[in-house]
């Protein structure tokens, strides 16, 4: 089977350390950007099932960067709405040999079961619940930018934590490297069964408590997609758990504040944070294009 990247899960502190390095080596994102010839006559195809901003522009420019030629297909777009099966689909766009498969699904586990039937690698832009590695990878570099290393530092998760693959391929990533990493959000998205996910996991349910001494504050959207009804009020949620400037002098000086976005503003986030100095929200949209990029050439290059 060729190996594509599916998680963070199975990766080395060693792999890991190599993409952060050569996605370095692809900052700063430039508008006149001299397209590489690294993957030269190469083929990607995005394949997205479910809706995505960030990820799929960011892999499409990081596939052309490198020379290769990207496409992206929406399932509401292909044949998946004329109610073909993925395997399906999967095998009419191997049949056109394309060099790897970057694939986002609702359902954990679907780049898993391709990779396992395709012999193509297969790339995971975000299963279901489950992991969604190149957004920790590229969160990771985001922290190096503006600290020497991940060892010691405290970083607080805020929000659906349940729902969230962004939560979990970031604390298989941080546990990792020793980070001291807080779980915090209402009680029904945050079962006290995560703290066993990885080494170095605490839980709380107060925010204060989370943002208290943090070096880094990711906060999540609540993932109305993956439940049946909200857990709470939009109100009564941003009283609770959505961040505001008066939260911030908890954190350690210097502190920083991500989101993998997309935000809702005034429900996990107050725009006077979202805007602010502190936040590192577009860093992490751009350093998205450089891990994509290292990624890509790792696998295939
Ligand atoms: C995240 C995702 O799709 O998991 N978005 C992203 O890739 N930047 C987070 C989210 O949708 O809330």
């Amino acid at each position: 089977m060729p190996a594509g990247l599916l998680g963070i899960e199975d990766l080395s502190r060693e792999e890991i350390e190599a993409i952060l390095n050569r996605a370095k080596d692809y900052q700063p994102v430039q508008d006149h950007f001299k397209r590489l010839d690294i993957l030269k006559g190469r083929m990607i195809v995005n394949l997205f099932f479910e809706a995505s901003t960030r990820t799929r522009t960011s892999f499409e420019i990081a596939a052309k960067r490198l020379g290769a030629d990207a496409v992206s297909i929406t399932a509401s777009g292909s044949s998946v709405s004329k109610g073909e099966s993925l395997v399906d689909t999967l095998n009419t766009l191997a049949a056109m040999r394309p060099s790897a498969i970057v694939m986002r699904h609702s359902a954990s586990g679907a780049p898993h079961f391709l990779a396992r039937h395709l012999p193509i690698p297969i790339i995971n832009a975000g299963d279901g619940t489950h992991e969604h590695p190149t957004q920790a990878l590229l969160d990771a570099r985001t922290i190096l930018d503006l600290r020497p290393s991940l060892e010691g530092l405290r970083v607080a998760i805020i929000g659906d934590i349940v729902h969230s693959r962004v939560a979990r391929s970031n604390i298989y990533l941080l546990s990792k490297f020793g980070v001291d990493i807080v779980l915090c959000g209402p009680a029904p998205l945050l079962p006290p069964e995560l703290a066993r996910i990885a080494p170095g996991v605490r839980i709380t349910y107060d925010i204060r408590e989370a943002i208290r001494d943090a070096d880094v504050i990711m906060m999540l959207r609540v993932q109305l997609e993956r439940q049946h009804e909200a857990a709470f009020p939009a109100g009564e949620y941003f009283h609770f758990f959505g961040l505001r400037n008066e939260h911030l002098g908890l954190a350690r000086p210097g502190a920083i504040v991500m989101h993998p976005g997309p935000i809702n503003r005034g429900r996990e986030i107050a725009s006077e944070v979202a805007d602010s100095q502190v936040s590192a929200i577009l860093n992490q949209v751009e350093n998205g294009v450089a891990v994509r990029m290292a990624v890509l050439e790792r696998i295939l290059g």
